[in-house]
């Protein structure tokens, strides 16, 4: 076991970690952020997704010891008062089915609106398609995204 700092949704924690324990046990065993999820356990859900830098990644497969000095963010800390226009969207359009996917979706679709705030089907379908929902609500994803997309700018206009 060693030491290692990680700055998570704003705050350091410095936390006893063997090197190889992916983000993922840190988060959720350590920490208690438990908002993000495990699916598959091998990259391939999309689950698990938080952001390293603004970048969507696969905690399950990323050694937290890897990320000493990266600016993480879960879905407890996309907003502080979880009323990203994402989250906003996401009730609005009663998008889950169980919920157990969509912390991960937001987590990608709100990276993907910080590149493309107006994104077309096909840049939602581009950037959505890892991460799976077993409910298939894949449809209420894009319209959710949309929606969002449309809130945010409506702030934007108001300001
Ligand atoms: S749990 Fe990480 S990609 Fe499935
Ligand atoms: S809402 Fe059930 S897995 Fe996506």
């Amino acid at each position: 076991m060693s030491k290692y700092t990680l700055h998570i949704n704003g705050k350091a924690h410095t936390l006893d970690l063997a090197p190889d324990t992916p983000l993922l046990w840190a988060l959720r065993d350590t920490l208690g952020l438990v908002g993000t999820k495990y699916g598959c356990g091998i990259g391939q859900c999309g689950a698990c997704t938080v952001h390293v830098d603004g970048v969507p990644t696969r905690s399950c497969i990323t050694p937290a010891a890897a990320l000493s000095g990266k600016k993480i963010t879960t879905i407890e800390g996309l907003d502080a008062h979880a009323s990203h226009p994402l989250q906003q969207a996401w009730v609005e359009l009663d998008v889950p089915q169980c919920g157990y996917c969509q912390a991960g979706q937001i987590m990608t679709a709100a990276a993907l609106l910080k590149e493309h705030p107006q994104p077309d089907d096909q840049q939602i379908d581009d950037a959505m398609g890892g991460n799976l929902c077993r409910c298939a609500t894949y449809i209420r994803i894009r319209a959710g995204i949309h929606r969002a997309a449309a809130l945010a700018s409506n702030k934007k206009g108001a300001k």
